[in-house]
């Protein structure tokens, strides 16, 4: 990362560990899974994509916990069911920031190697440290990557805003309101930065018509003045809140900037196209606003999730107090009851792409 910001998840498998409260990523990972078996599908029945018959899959970002094998578990599985490569050897590779925590990664992976002891495929696993702005992997070694709720992380804040010291999310609303069009640009351009070297890096690293399949947060639309929240401006709100009543220094707020950026889907396809190593097999836009969400979690567990996502940086940034995330967390559970009464369906979505490399 060039960023000095910590963005990894809360640790442990405690009440607060990303472990234990990521059952919302976990319901978008299932969005992936039919992506995930059709690429797997192609990949077996194309002798030429695994003459030796070994497959390399990569999950990127994979952070700790259950959801970190689940995309690769699906893989596995379609495999398992697809009975034509008995001689099969599938090497899972997880990856995430040096200081995610891979302790319980190791655990997780351990048990995913005996679950599939015995009939083949033979299962070899490993872990790969590092940001996945860098490179990762060996060149024409990866049959398939996945990555789940993760892209929409940007390799550092946006540079325009740092430079020129603007805060993404102005305490004075007229003020805020003026220089949104600014900052929201500011991120894209970030964006754009990013995803375009993210795809060189993987265009390197898979085989010829390998395949990657992705789900990062997004934006329903894609003008910039128009009524949409990014994913950064609702823990932005809530601490902003914060300022306001004096919980948390309102100098040290506007120096703090979340590196999150949800694009819309015409972003994505002209990022893909412009950059050229991959064809578009299919974007998918689906709902993950508040009230889908609280379909099967309540807000106080949205809230908690919540933190687990944001702690480590907010404790960075503003330094270490059980009484600020105690009051985030209250915080963020009233913005969600709120937007639940009062606003009309917000255009959050998880966008789901189906990619293949270019020969
Ligand atoms: C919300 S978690 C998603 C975890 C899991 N894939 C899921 O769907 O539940 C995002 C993960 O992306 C990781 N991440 C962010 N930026 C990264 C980067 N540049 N390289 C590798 N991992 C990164 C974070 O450390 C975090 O573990």
């Amino acid at each position: 990362m060039d960023s000095n910001q910590t963005v990894h998840m809360n640790h442990g498998e405690g009440e607060t560990s990303y472990a234990l409260n990521s059952k919302l990523q976990n319901y978008m990972q299932a969005d992936l899974k039919p992506l995930i078996e059709e690429a797997v599908v192609t990949l077996l029945e194309s002798a030429t994509y695994l003459p030796n018959n070994i497959m390399n899959i990569a999950d990127l970002g994979c952070s700790s916990g259950p959801n970190a094998i689940v995309l690769v578990a699906t893989a596995l599985d379609t495999i398992r069911r697809h009975h034509g490569q008995p001689a099969l050897e599938v090497c899972v590779l997880l990856n995430d920031l040096a200081d995610n925590d891979f302790n319980t990664v190791a655990k997780i992976l351990d048990e995913i190697k005996q679950s599939h002891e015995g009939p083949a495929p033979t299962v070899v696993t490993g872990m790969v440290p590092g940001s996945f702005y860098t490179r990762l992997f060996a060149s024409c070694s990866l049959h398939l990557v996945c990555t789940s709720n993760s892209l929409h992380w940007l390799s550092k804040a946006p540079e325009d805003l740092v430079k020129n010291r603007i805060p993404a999310y102005d305490g004075d609303e007229n003020l805020r309101r003026a220089r949104r069009p600014t900052v929201v640009a500011a991120y894209r351009r970030q964006f754009r930065k990013d995803f375009t070297l993210f795809l060189s890096l993987r265009a390197q690293e898979l085989i010829p018509r390998g395949r990657m399949v992705l789900s990062l947060v997004g934006s329903h639309h894609h003008d910039v003045d128009a009524q949409y929240i990014q994913p950064w401006e609702c823990p932005a709100f809530v601490l902003n809140d914060m300022a306001s009543r004096g919980v948390i220094d309102r100098e040290k707020l506007d120096s703090f900037y979340i590196p999150i950026h949800g694009p819309s889907e015409q972003e994505l396809r002209e990022i893909i196209e412009e950059e050229g190593s991959f064809e578009i097999n299919q974007i998918m836009q689906v709902d993950t606003s508040i009230s889908r969400t609280n379909e099967f979690m309540s807000v106080k567990a949205m809230a908690i999730a919540g933190r687990a996502i944001i702690e480590p940086m907010i404790v960075q940034h503003f330094g270490p107090s059980g009484e600020i995330m105690d009051d985030y967390v209250r915080t963020l559970e009233k913005y969600y009851m709120r937007s639940l009464i009062n606003t009309p369906e917000e255009p959050v979505v998880s966008m789901c792409v189906s990619l293949s490399r270019k020969i």
